[in-house]
């Protein structure tokens, strides 16, 4: 097939360069933004008769049944065509004759690529923010039952101080309402329309740039032609924002799978999202969690692609930022695959609120509470973690734990130590005392998840 663009070509392209540069095999899926963009350039053009109107008619309702033949999987593309824009061009000509070539007025396969993915982002980031959403509603629906599920907290993976469950999968929701305020804040910046910017320097057509804007429901339209066609800070951005949301789930899986790890065993996870092993009959694998964990790896490759292919790249367009694509397409479908599995895995998740609380009483995790309570006895702090410390290190040499040892042993170690130390470091205690907004009781977290449903129902 000759080239769209082969008049000052005396010779056809390598077959291997064919194949090298096209990205049809991947720029496919733009293929709804990419006609309905030109859907938009071709009405502009009417209109603003730099072509005739009845030639902007024809290009519409061509454009519009190449959809559905796309759609109704009436269409093979073609290599040599090199991508989707030209495709489509070769498609529109086939079968409306010579009005065809005049959809490409005063536009460019730079701008239009640049329309195209900022259309399609656009798109896919409210499809994700809905995925957000739902996620975010399990969070909540889950702790609101586990307000006084007590377990321990950790720090260097060892026993901390007690919290619950409610509280500690509270974090979660923060981190992941973030990821949405990140994602939509992202999107104002996608929300900007290139069309117009033609190759790099704008065009001699007196085109009508706002009503292009309009019809596409772009918030604003570029203010410079070569930034429009050169900027690929926005595809960075998302994948930002994609690495961002799969760590956070990566972190997630990671306590997942120590919870149902047969050592901790707070948790286990359904049947449906977990596997087994083709030679150990007894393992019950917690394989999703850790696929979300590796593929996070991904996402930040694509990040890192990103990052460096646009490192060195003179204004305006240059080739190398096809590669965009892949990586912007494999971050989506990778985030998106694992958000789809990973908000059922939780919600369907078996919470041993037993064994939960047995951790939370071994590990000494009220050894602060019992500093604490001598402090208000009149210590000063520094000499009540010595004491406490003292006596953990004595619970340690006879296997005891500070709730079983009797009064009169406390007071070897202090005498301000009275009968009401038993209340004080009971778990329960240490987790309603600390009643401070943003802490664990039961109280604040309560409050935690109101404010997370007012995020949620404004969102
Ligand atoms: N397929 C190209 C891309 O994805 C479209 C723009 C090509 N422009 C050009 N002058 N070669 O970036």
């Amino acid at each position: 097939m000759g080239k769209l663009w082969g008049g000052r070509f005396s010779k056809s392209t390598d077959k291997l360069v064919e194949d090298f540069h096209s990205s049809i095999s991947f720029d496919k899926r733009l293929y709804y933004f990419d006609i309905t963009g030109s859907i938009a350039h071709a009405r502009m053009l009417g209109d603003t008769g730099i072509i005739p109107k009845q030639d902007a008619d024809l290009i519409i309702k061509g454009l519009k049944e190449i959809i559905t033949e796309i759609e109704n999987g009436q269409v093979e593309f073609d290599v040599s065509a090199e991508d989707i824009h030209m495709n489509v061009e070769v498609l529109l000509t086939k079968k409306i004759g010579q009005v065809g070539k005049k959809l490409h007025t005063g536009r460019s396969r730079n701008d239009q690529v640049a329309l195209d993915a900022k259309m399609y982002l656009k798109t896919e980031i409210e499809i994700l923010a809905e995925m957000f959403k739902e996620l975010l509603n399990t969070v909540l629906d889950l702790s609101s039952g586990h307000l006084d599920t007590v377990m321990p907290g950790y720090t260097h993976l060892q026993r901390a101080q007690p919290v619950t469950f409610a509280h500690h999968l509270m974090a979660y929701f923060q981190m992941f309402s973030r990821d949405l305020d990140r994602l939509r804040d992202c999107g104002k910046r996608v929300n900007i329309l290139p069309l117009g910017a033609g190759a790099l320097a704008g065009t001699t057509f007196p085109i009508n740039r706002e009503q292009v804007s309009e019809e596409l429901g772009f918030s604003s339209i570029t203010l410079n032609s070569m930034d429009s066609v050169s900027d690929r800070d926005y595809v960075i951005e998302f994948i930002s924002c994609a690495s961002m949301a799969m760590m956070h789930l990566s972190r997630f899986c990671e306590e997942i799978i120590f919870w149902s790890s047969q050592e901790v065993r707070f948790i286990e996870l359904d049947d449906a999202y977990s596997t087994g092993s083709s030679i150990m009959p007894q393992k019950k694998n917690p394989d999703v969690a850790e696929l979300i964990r590796g593929k996070t790896g991904r996402v930040y490759g694509n990040l890192m692609t990103m990052l460096t292919v646009m490192k060195g790249i003179p204004l305006a367009y240059n080739k190398d930022m096809q590669e965009d694509k892949e990586s912007l397409f494999d971050s989506i479908d990778t985030l998106k695959k694992c958000l789809i599995v990973f908000t059922p895995m939780i919600a369907t998740m078996k919470i041993n609120r037993a064994n939960m609380l047995n951790a939370a009483k071994g590990g000494f995790t009220n050894a602060t509470d019992l500093a604490d309570y001598l402090v208000k006895k009149g210590l000063p702090f520094r000499d009540a973690h010595e004491v406490s410390g003292k006596l953990v290190a004595y619970c340690i040499s006879i296997s005891s734990d500070l709730d079983s040892i009797p009064l009169e042993k406390y007071k070897e170690f202090s005498d301000l130590i009275e009968d009401d130390i038993y209340e004080a470091i009971s778990v329960y205690t240490c987790v309603e005392k600390r009643n401070v907004i943003g802490g664990p009781a039961p109280d604040q977290v309560r409050y935690s998840i109101l404010k997370g449903k007012e995020y949620l129902a404004n969102n």
